[in-house]
């Protein structure tokens, strides 16, 4: 995060949490053997009384996992650290929320005098930084692994300040969301999951908690990477980028937004603004698949969206999308074509196989080989088929043709 987003915000290190007791958080880890060496404790200690301070939560092992999730523990394992979370389930039942928190000793009596101190402190001018700029920075996932020798001493543009870029709405038969709502923003807010009811389970796979409520859809697409989980997402339903500059701006379909690697249809003082998500038929089904050498926390070998829908069981609609497998996440135009006016059903699906191939051109890397993505680009086709259409096709139907 850079400094400058921090005005106007209190920033809770551990030392801040410092009462003259073991607050329940701490003294649960305790009680539990959770600490060995100490080194992760801290950010476990803040993340888990972060979870807490939310209103009115109910404290449950999805939350207290999601909480945990981007913490690495080395010593002690996480059975004992789970533990501590959950026996906090019977000591602060029904008390959460910076006040009650307060109430029951659970955190400094300082936390609710902070927004009146942050309001004295309004009144120092600070400003996002010039538009010409070296770097815009959104929530800089990415950017500040890449170049973080380099930002601070760059000319750049925190584009974090401007929260009107944040906004999600429906209009005009689109979902608008601002390029800078974060992973978490788009998946908890209630049109983007009555759209892709999926939603929360394609972003248990996509980095952690911690970087979810930092990373921006824009930046992911800023980024090109790729292999971007939400610009794979996003490829399939087609979305359509809004780019500004200055008072001017124009819409650019994502599909066609990537000309080459790390190249954009995008001049450098354009900005991307909205995203808007074309609002689909009830009847359209949608599924997200990534590949990874590990499951959790780690980038996709290949990832897929596929957003499909049928009418008297003809498909009418599909977007095809796949990442890790040529210079730019790709829409799979070709292969999406190839299915329209067609039913599923296994001999449709094996159809596509030698189509998608020639779509893409993976390289071989740290991932996997080219064999290796050619192969799970198969397979993706497989698992997105087999899991919106189970009564249509069977994995095993592919099997012989393996
Ligand atoms: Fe040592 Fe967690 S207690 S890393």
């Amino acid at each position: 995060m850079p400094l400058g987003e921090l005005h106007g915000k209190h920033l809770v290190t551990i030392e801040g949490l410092n009462m003259d007791h073991l607050s329940p958080v701490q003294q649960a880890i305790v009680d539990e053997g959770a600490t060995q060496c100490g080194f992760c404790t801290p950010g476990i200690v803040v993340s888990l009384t972060g979870y807490l301070m939310k209103d009115k939560i109910i404290i449950n092992e999805e939350g207290v996992k999601k909480t945990l999730s981007g913490h690495l523990c080395r010593c002690t394992g996480y059975r004992s650290l789970k533990q501590s979370a959950f026996f906090l389930k019977d000591t602060v039942e029904g008390h959460t929320g910076i006040d009650t928190l307060v109430a029951n000793r659970m955190i400094p009596d300082y936390f609710p005098g902070i927004p009146d101190r942050l309001r004295k402190m309004q009144s120092s001018v600070f400003g996002a930084g010039e538009k010409s700029t070296d770097y815009f920075i959104a929530g800089g996932t990415d950017l500040y692994v890449q170049k973080g020798d380099l930002l601070p001493e760059s000319k750049v543009h925190l584009l974090n300040l401007h929260p009107e870029m944040k906004a999600i709405s429906k209009k005009n038969g689109y979902i608008h969301v601002g390029a800078l709502t974060t992973f978490e923003e788009f998946a908890n807010h209630p049109d983007i999951a009555n759209a892709i009811p999926d939603i929360q389970a394609y972003m248990s796979r996509i980095a952690s908690l911690q970087i979810r409520n930092r990373a921006t859809l824009g930046g992911n697409i800023i980024n090109a990477s790729p292999i971007g989980d939400m610009t794979t997402l996003l490829l399939a339903l087609e979305a359509v980028l809004v780019l500004e500059n200055d008072a001017q701006s124009r819409t650019v379909p994502i599909t066609s937004f990537f000309r080459g690697y790390k190249q954009l249809d995008k001049i450098p003082s354009e900005i991307l603004a909205d995203i808007l998500i074309p609002e689909f038929p009830l009847n359209t089904k949608i599924n997200f698949e990534k590949v990874s050498k590990r499951k959790y926390l780690d980038i996709a070998s290949v990832n897929s969206a596929m957003k499909i829908r049928r009418e008297d069981g003809i498909i009418r609609e599909i977007g095809l999308s796949m990442g890790g497998v040529a210079p730019v996440p790709l829409f799979l135009k070709a292969t999406s074509h190839y299915f329209i006016g067609k039913q599923v059903c296994r001999d449709v699906v094996e159809g596509a196989f030698s189509i998608i191939q020639q779509e893409i051109c993976p390289i071989s890397d740290i991932r996997g080989s080219v064999d290796y993505k050619r192969l799970l680009a198969r397979q993706l086709i497989i698992a997105h088929f087999t899991k919106l259409f189970p009564e249509r096709v069977a994995v095993r139907d592919f099997y012989e043709t393996y």
